[in-house]
């Protein structure tokens, strides 16, 4: 049995949670593989409003198992307080939830030691959720990481030591100033970490090679999008794993051959929340309106989030990279209104009309090339079917597929679960 794929296209937020908690129903297995809590993934239904960091998306779904794979970056006192947030659902957590043994842990020092990095960097900062996540996987590369695996040996305390000590030593050399009670962090960290230890540990790897052998559905759920990507994204203002396809296979230990579908998500505009290049970005009423009806704040640090039409230079390449097979469009209903869409299909780049993601899109060397065309006036909102689409919609629908060449079979009208319409 394949492993299917969701992930997000541009810089994140694009609505895989909700996506993941829809398409639960049709799987027995929703695994994430790579990022931590800086992923702020939001579910809602029944008139519930839920954000997820760590914990997969398929959570809330009866019979579904739930795994945290190797390629993830957990932070204990954060995967604690999501625990405790899904206390009121009575959910056999024990039982739906399973850690890899080989996922990372982030250790209060990597937060202070995210902070420091960013506060050296002044303007050029990477405007980072400062959960620790660059330097967790810094530790991992560097062969000094601590594992989950590691909290089952009873010298655990002692490579946390180790590690910590090295850590504030280094902060230090950064030179900035950094404000913190250490002594009260370990106590939250240790606590946490028993909390943590109550809960069920797995060769993640091995499970999942298993489950696929008896023919259990799995979904893969990705986190950040394929432009915040460290080999792919608009580097260095990326997040330190691979969000693109590819990550999947080394954050699960899912071999290549037995990926299935790649479903790909993206909103019908783009935002970006944190520093970097966004060459559609918009300043004016327009982006203003986007970022108010689509309540364009992150899910996990409450940042504006910056909006813009939407790149279709970019789009290609993530559904090249990712090698996406269908494509999920969100937040249609958050252009109602617009009399005409602008949607970007090449880019002006050193006095040349170019149609790829070029090395450098940095403000001053990339201006985007635009084709306009009719917005629509309805609410989308309480529409249910492919049939009630308003005929400018569809347009646009069809000019992306043409543009992709990729069929668009999601078209989400609302937040909600039930807001999805499928063609
Ligand atoms: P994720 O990180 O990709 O899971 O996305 P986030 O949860 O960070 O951000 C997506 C936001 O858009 C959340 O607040 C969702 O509730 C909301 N959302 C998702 N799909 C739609 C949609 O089709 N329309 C509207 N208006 N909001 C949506
Ligand atoms: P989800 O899964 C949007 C951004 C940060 C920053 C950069 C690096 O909810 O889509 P990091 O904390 O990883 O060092 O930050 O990446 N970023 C996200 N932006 N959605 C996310 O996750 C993000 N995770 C990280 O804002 O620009
Ligand atoms: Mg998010």
């Amino acid at each position: 049995m394949a492993v299917d794929l969701l992930l997000g296209l541009q810089w994140g937020d694009e609505g895989k949670g909700k996506i993941v908690d829809v398409l639960t129903q049709n799987y027995d297995i929703i695994a994430r593989f790579q990022g931590g809590p800086n992923a702020g993934h939001t579910l809602e239904f029944d008139g519930i409003k839920h954000v997820l960091h760590t914990i997969p998306s398929g959570i809330f779904h009866k019979g579904a198992i739930n795994i945290v794979g190797n390629g993830v970056v957990i932070d204990p006192v954060i995967f604690q307080k999501e625990l405790d947030n899904l206390e009121k659902f009575n959910l056999d957590i024990p039982s739906i939830l399973l850690i890899s043994r080989k996922a990372h842990l982030i250790l209060p020092t990597h937060r202070l030691l995210d902070a420091a990095s960013e506060a050296s960097k002044g303007k050029a900062k990477i405007g980072s959720t400062l959960k620790g996540i660059g330097p967790t996987y810094m530790d991992k590369t560097g062969r000094n990481g601590m594992r989950i695996g590691d909290l089952e040996f009873s010298d655990w305390k002692e490579k946390y030591r180790n590690l910590a000590d090295k850590h504030e030593a280094m902060i230090n050399f950064y030179d900035v100033d950094i404000q913190y009670d250490l002594k009260e962090l370990e106590e939250d960290f240790f606590k946490a970490v028993e909390t943590l230890k109550k809960l069920t540990f797995i060769d993640s790897e091995e499970y999942l090679f298993n489950a696929q052998r008896e023919g259990k559905k799995i979904l893969a759920e990705g986190a950040q999008g394929s432009l915040l990507d460290i080999d792919f994204g608009t580097y260095p203002f990326v997040t330190s794993s691979n969000t693109t396809a590819a990550g999947a296979c080394t954050g699960l230990g899912v071999a290549p051959n037995k990926i299935g579908d790649v479903k790909g998500i993206f909103k019908a505009y783009t935002t970006r929340v944190g520093s970097g290049p966004f060459p559609t970005e918009l300043f004016d009423e327009d982006g203003a309106i986007m970022a108010k009806v689509g309540n364009e704040f992150g899910a996990t640090t409450g940042r504006a989030r910056r909006c813009g039409w939407l790149d279709l230079v970019a789009l290609k390449y993530a559904v090249q990279i990712n090698g996406v097979t269908e494509l999920m469009m969100m937040k249609g209903d958050v252009l109602s209104g617009f009399k005409t869409l602008k949607v970007c299909t090449a880019y002006e780049y050193k006095g040349k009309t170019i149609t790829h993601f070029p090395y450098n899109i940095e403000e001053e060397s990339v201006t985007p090339i635009y084709s306009e065309m009719d917005g629509w006036a309805e609410d989308l909102t309480k529409m249910s079917s492919s049939d009630q689409l308003p005929e400018t919609l569809n347009k646009y629908i069809d000019f992306l597929e043409k543009e992709l060449e990729v069929p668009i079979k999601i078209v989400s009208v609302g937040p909600d679960r039930t807001q999805t319409i499928y063609r």
